[in-house]
Formats: structure tokens, sequence, C-alpha cells
């Protein structure tokens, strides 16, 4: 068996992090969404990846490279628009071959993994076996439902009346008999060339489509609320390292892990929480639920349930909560006589301050 992870699409609903760096390289607890895709597929003993690839491909190629690091053999495919899933397995068709494969969306986090789902797959070999989970609110999902005894009725891609709560994850099971599929079916509405149509497609044709429920913790790491809400999840199984310093003023509890040549002066550190390499933390007190990235400053700060990426630079903040701190951001206090807050403010974002 084979992979095909999905790493294109342009994030819109991450701006303005996707506009300069892939979403799937958001780190979530001090990794990037991506490593966790990769790590699950090698637990499958799949290890020939392919990787589509958009216009970030050179920051993906960087940090994931050859595969070699995770056990694995990772090729490229680079897709030049993102024009639907259904696409990529078209671009990825010559990688694949004809082997079976699992393909993966590239922002989808399933922490617990989906050995059950490919033990299911490899014993009955249906054409397509999709993954699913009960959702509050399906209509931005494709949707599957299913007859009385299980079996898999109909696929729709973002219905607006759903008739049923399973929402399709964003990891499926193929063997080639999807490649048909996906040559026959014309774009949605959307201008994509939908899965959940190719899909559709092979059950029409009379092929065996099957669906197993997911039961594991999952998040689509499609919006800042949810890759906040993931590294609150992933924080709570952390397990506690301290390779920097913490002086004797400080005091360190709960699950902490403090990178190398990380500093931590005069403050309290409440896990779980993690600290990155390099990064100091000087009078302040981090709370439970906070990732701070690699080579970060934070002064005379209060935070927790935030993720601080790579450099940013935080002082005298004393009440942050729920945050995305991008690379190399700065946030301090106003600088100007009365002002109370002094911004600048890239495009798309978003700011909350206590009014
Ligand atoms: C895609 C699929 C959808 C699936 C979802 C899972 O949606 O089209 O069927 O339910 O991933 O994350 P998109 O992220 O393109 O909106």
């Amino acid at each position: 068996m084979k992979a095909l992870v999905l790493s294109g699409g342009s994030g819109t609903r991450l701006r303005p992090f996707s506009y300069s760096m892939p979403k799937q390289l958001i780190p979530i607890a001090g990794k990037p969404v991506l490593e966790y895709v990769i790590e699950n597929i090698t637990d499958l003993g799949v290890t020939e990846i392919g990787v589509v690839v958009g216009e970030r491909a050179h920051e993906i190629i960087e940090v994931i490279g050859d595969g070699s690091r995770f056990g694995a053999r990772v090729t490229y495919i680079p897709q030049d628009r993102p024009l639907g899933l259904a696409h990529c397995v078209a671009l990825g068709r010559g990688f694949l071959g004809d082997d079976d494969f699992v393909m993966y969306l590239g922002d989808n986090m399933l922490p617990d993994g989906v050995a059950d789902v490919a033990a299911d797959f490899r014993a009955a070999r249906p054409a397509a076996q999709v993954v699913v989970r009960r959702v509050p609110d399906p209509r931005d999902f494709g949707v599957v439902e299913l007859d009385g005894d299980g079996a898999v009725r109909r696929l729709v891609e973002k219905p607006r009346h759903p008739r049923s709560d399973l929402a399709m994850l964003g990891v499926y099971f193929f063997t080639p008999a999807i490649h048909e599929a996906v040559a026959a079916i014309r774009p949605s509405a959307r201008g994509e060339l939908e899965i959940t149509d190719a899909v559709q497609w092979l059950l029409t044709e009379g092929a065996d489509v099957r669906a197993s429920e997911y039961t594991g913790y999952w998040k689509d790491t499609g919006r800042a609320e949810d890759v906040l809400a993931c590294n609150r999840w992933l924080l709570e199984g952390l397990r506690p390292s301290v390779a920097g310093a913490v002086d004797a003023a400080s005091v360190v509890e709960g699950s902490v892990v403090i990178g190398p040549g990380a500093r931590i002066v005069r403050s309290r550190v409440t896990g779980p929480a993690i600290i990155g390499a390099g990064t100091l933390v000087e009078d302040s007190h981090i709370g439970p639920g906070t990732s701070i990235g690699p080579a970060c400053v934070v002064r005379g700060t209060r935070m927790a349930d935030s993720i601080v990426l790579d450099g940013a630079s935080i002082s005298g903040v004393s009440g942050l909560l729920g945050s995305l701190i991008g690379r190399s951001a700065t946030v301090v206090p106003a600088l100007y006589g009365d002002a109370q807050h002094c911004l600048v403010v890239g495009d798309h974002t978003r700011i909350e301050i206590a009014a």
C-alpha cells in the first residue's frame, strides 16, 4: 500500500498564517500538523508516500525532506492550482500505479491513529473505505448516508440539508478502482473535482464502498480555534522533560517540556505547556495549554491556552488567552503617551481587545 498526502490548498480559513506558511506546517503542541499525518501513515507500515504540494512547496520540502527522518520515502507531486481532492488523485496516478493507497488530508489530525480503519480495509478490500464521524453540523463536510444495515447508500459533498450527521473525515482508503471514477466525474459547483463525487460514482457503478466510524479525537485544523483546541487536547498527554535552565526563583509545575537552551527566569510555568528551544521566559506566568515555539522572548507576561510561533516576542501583556501569535510577531504595550492600543495589523488578522 502507498499513501497520498494532500498539502496543497490555499488555507483561506487560516489567514493571515496561510499568507506566509502552508497551513499544514502550523505547529500544534510543538510539531507541524503534517508530521503527525506522516507518522500516522508510517504507523500503518506504509513508507511510500506521495505528497501533493501547491505554491508553498519549498517550505514543505524544507521541513519534511526526503522522508528518511520518518523511515519513509517521500515523493513530491506539484499541483499548480487547487482543483479538488480528486484532481490530486489524478495528479498522483503515476506515483500510485496500480497499488492500493490511503489518501490523507494534510490538515486533518487524528492523534489516535487510523490502524483500525486500515485493518478493516485490508480485510475486505472494498473499492473505497471512508472514515466518518458524527458531528453536530455536517454541512461543511462530505456527508455519508447509511441504510438500515450500515451499508453506504449515498455520499454528498457539503449538502445544504444533510440527511445524516456522519461527516467524512480526511482519510480514505482506495483500491486502483478509484482512478476510473476520478476520470469519470465533472467539477462541482465550487469548480473542484470532489473525491466525494468519485466515491459516489463507484457506489452508483455497484462497487463495494464502506464506511468506518471513528470515535477517537479528530480535528480538521482549518481554523485558528481548531488549532488551539487541538493544541489543548494534545498537551493533555504531554510527557514532561526539562532540557533548558530553570533558575532558583522560578516554579515549574505539571507536565512541562522545556527545550534545550531555553531559560526560565523568575517565572512560573504551569503545565501542560511547552517552552521551545532557546526561548527566554522572564518575570512571567505561563499557564496550561500553552505551546511556545523556539527562539521566542516572553517578558513580564501572563498567558495561557495559546500558541506562539518561532521567534515571537511578547512583553508586558497581562492576560493573553486563547491566542495564536505568528512567527517573529511582536506584542508589547503601547509606546505613545495616552494610546491604549497601538496596532500594526496584517491582512485578515483578528484582534480581540479588552475594550
Ligand atoms: C474536504 C472534503 C470533505 C471532508 C473534509 C474533511 O473538505 O471535501 O468531504 O469532509 O475535507 O476535512 P474541504 O476541507 O475541502 O472543505
